[in-house]
């Protein structure tokens, strides 16, 4: 269980077991076990953490982020309060009604079903309250995991990227458009 104090800004959001909450740097030793794992950060944009106090100034800035631009949830289980894992969005464009979403579990969480609750309910909040028409994920090719997760969500890759700063990444893009939520073979839980 955890004790931590959570400030009651923000939303929270629900899944069937998770409940996700924006994160707080007290949740700095949940999480290094998964910032820490080579495994579990082989295919993230940010190097492997060494310390807690890392983990805590990475949640610092996190937090400091207007959520105009990005915003981050931890994933605890419902059942006993065990951190799973977080999920954020990033590069929000308010005025296009876009932005970027990253998750990652922790491995003992891995294959469970986890992921697609979480995400799942990032993107209620996205679509919903937030307004937004598209949400995209970057991946690289390699991530089996990844690419299965936006798949059976409904996500399609998106042509190469036009934005400089993507150029030369080796990330594949993909989208979900606000319209194509209620296709048939999009499998939220
Ligand atoms: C990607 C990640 C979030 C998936 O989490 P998860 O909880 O295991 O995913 P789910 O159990 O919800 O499964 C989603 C889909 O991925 C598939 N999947 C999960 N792990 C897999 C693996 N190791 N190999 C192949 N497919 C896998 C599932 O079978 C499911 O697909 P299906 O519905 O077609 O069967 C997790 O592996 C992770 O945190 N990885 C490290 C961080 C990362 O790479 N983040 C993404 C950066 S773009």
């Amino acid at each position: 269980m955890t004790d931590v104090e959570v400030p009651s800004a923000g939303a929270v959001l629900d899944a069937p077991r998770l409940l996700l909450r924006p994160w707080v740097e007290a949740d700095a030793p949940a999480m290094f076990p998964a910032f820490s794992d080579p495994e579990a950060m082989r295919h993230w944009n940010t190097p492997l953490v060494s310390s807690v106090v890392e983990v805590a100034s990475a949640i610092s800035r996190s937090r400091a982020a207007s959520p105009d631009m990005h915003a981050a949830w931890l994933a605890v289980l419902k059942r006993d309060g065990r951190t799973v894992g977080f999920v954020n969005y990033h590069r929000r464009d308010v005025q296009g009604r876009c932005l970027d979403i990253g998750y990652l579990l922790a491995r003992p969480f891995w294959g469970m079903g986890l992921a697609t609750e979480a995400v799942s309910a990032l993107l209620s909040h996205c679509f919903g309250p937030l307004g937004v028409l598209r949400a995209v994920a970057r991946v690289h090719p390699d991530n089996v995991a990844s690419l299965r997760l936006l798949a059976r969500l409904g996500f399609q890759p998106l042509p190469a990227s036009s934005r400089s700063e993507d150029a030369g990444d080796g990330l594949a893009a993909f989208a979900l458009d606000v319209l194509d939520q209620a296709r048939p073979d999009r499998r939220f839980p």
